[in-house]
């Protein structure tokens, strides 16, 4: 089945790979049947749930609410029968996951959770023992199941090391774009040399992750398949925002002000400071930020308030803190802002702002530009183009009409290709068809 303009197909060749890669497996990255999105924006109901026959260990490095683990959840709760999730940090995830009658079990060691995205540090070599001790772990849970799938980077390295002792066949969402701007070489390195030699299949999270990754492991064009995020549009629907007073007073947010919302954790490169600098030029607008400082950017975090402090807008900026419900909150906003200084990966933010029926300015890089087209369902701006920004939000403010246009044209995209249940069916036939192919399953 071909699929849609959002979703790329996976490759009718297998990867048997060239004399310098030289797979030892032969079955790895056959290609896959992936369902597609019809246009009333719903999958074929008669496609199989191919999930339902493979179980599934799920690896994540991080016990905290980002969106690798946010995209995790629903997935995870659609295998929820035959799978377990194994986190390698304890935190708020374990509840969401629990919640939703997941099975989790926690191995953390703090100094394998030291080492960062920048890099790996020198202090790697304490980290050795944890992190050997974190392999035998993993792989002694994944022989358990049928698939072993690594939702996140570090969840990679130690799940794919273990390989040997589990012989399990590996899956790997790749969420980030592997270049040498965002990452170590050593980094990189280890990832290229995982990818060729030990993974079974990688599925990335946009166009833009798997294009970095092929260019980064050599692997060919259609072995990478991409699943984008989905959501549920209901969710945000069913927000009543018709007395958007009322609604702000319940969020504690004022309720007369023009608000723009920016979502997502606080992180330098998420690029909030780019956000009080187009502030201090637009007087009539208030600032949203909607986050925290999930992995220790706490310095960050308070930079954010000095800045907004010397620029003298603090009146006009609030700063809400980690939030569960987002769609109340983007519903609360006149407009959502995306303003990554890097390519952002993919964007789940964006989706949301889409689903929540309110225009997005988002900065033109990486997934983004899969999901947005300029002036047709949201605004294109370079990353860190404060003028950019300014422009956009001033326009989009004194012309609401225009802003209405978009954010109608957006909510139909997103219910057509970025649906969850799209997202569930294609992620679940890969995990199908990653068992299915794998003839390693001795237990
Ligand atoms: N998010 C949230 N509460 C907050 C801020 C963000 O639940 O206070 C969610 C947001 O709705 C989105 C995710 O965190 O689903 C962030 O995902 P995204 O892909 O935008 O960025 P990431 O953090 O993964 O780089
Ligand atoms: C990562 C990326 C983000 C993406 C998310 C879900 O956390 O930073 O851009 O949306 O994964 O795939």
């Amino acid at each position: 089945m071909r699929l849609p303009v959002f979703h790329a197909s996976l490759s009718p060749h297998a990867w048997t790979g060239q004399p310098m890669n030289a797979p030892r497996l032969t079955r790895r990255f056959a290609p896959v049947e992936m369902a597609a999105t019809s246009s009333a924006g719903h999958s074929d109901e008669h496609v199989l749930e191919p999930a339902a026959s493979a179980t599934v260990l799920f690896v994540d490095q991080s016990g905290q609410l980002g969106g690798a683990e946010l995209s995790l959840l629903p997935l995870a709760e659609r295998c929820a029968a035959r799978s377990e999730v194994l986190l390698l940090s304890d935190g708020p995830f374990r509840a969401r996951l629990e919640a939703l009658g997941v099975r989790v079990r926690v191995t953390s060691n703090a100094n394998v959770a030291a080492i960062n995205r920048e890099a790996l540090r020198p202090g790697w070599l304490r980290a050795l023992p944890g992190i050997l001790a974190q392999v035998r772990t993993i792989a002694a849970q994944a022989k358990r199941f049928d698939v072993l799938f690594l939702n996140t980077q570090k969840a990679l390295v130690l799940g794919a090391l273990g390989k040997p002792l589990h012989r399990r066949p590996v899956i790997w969402h790749v969420r980030d774009i592997m270049t040498r701007d965002h990452f170590g070489r050593v980094q990189l390195h280890i990832v290229r040399w995982l990818v060729r030699h030990v993974t079974d299949q990688v599925v990335a999270n946009s166009r833009a992750s798997a294009d970095a990754l092929i260019a980064l492991t050599g692997l060919p064009a259609d072995a990478v398949p991409v699943v984008h995020n989905g959501i549920d549009a209901r969710t945000f629907a069913q927000v009543d925002a018709s007395d958007i007073r009322a609604l702000r007073h319940r969020l504690g947010l004022p309720q007369d002000a023009w608000l723009a919302g920016l979502f997502g954790r606080l992180a330098p490169w998420k690029g909030q400071h780019i956000a009080l600098e187009a502030l201090a030029r637009l007087p009539g607008v208030h600032l949203v930020l909607v986050g925290a400082a999930l992995f220790g950017e706490d310095d960050y975090a308070q930079a954010l308030r000095q800045q907004a402090d010397r620029l003298g807008i603090a009146d006009r900026v609030h700063f809400a803190g980690f939030r569960d419900d987002m769609p109340a909150w983007m519903k609360a906003m006149d407009l959502i802002l995306h303003t990554s200084t890097e390519p952002e990966p993919f964007g789940r933010v964006i989706i949301e702002g889409m689903a929540a029926s309110r225009p997005v300015v988002a900065a033109a890089a990486g997934g983004v530009l899969e999901i947005l087209r300029h002036r047709e369902n949201g605004w294109l701006v370079q990353p860190g183009d404060v003028p950019g920004f300014v422009e956009a939000i001033d326009t989009l403010h004194l012309a609401p009409a225009f802003a209405r246009q978009l954010a109608s044209q957006a909510f139909s995209d997103v219910q057509r290709h970025f649906s969850l249940d799209s997202y569930l069916r294609n992620m679940t036939r890969i995990i199908a068809h990653t068992a299915r192919d794998e003839p390693s399953a001795d237990r």
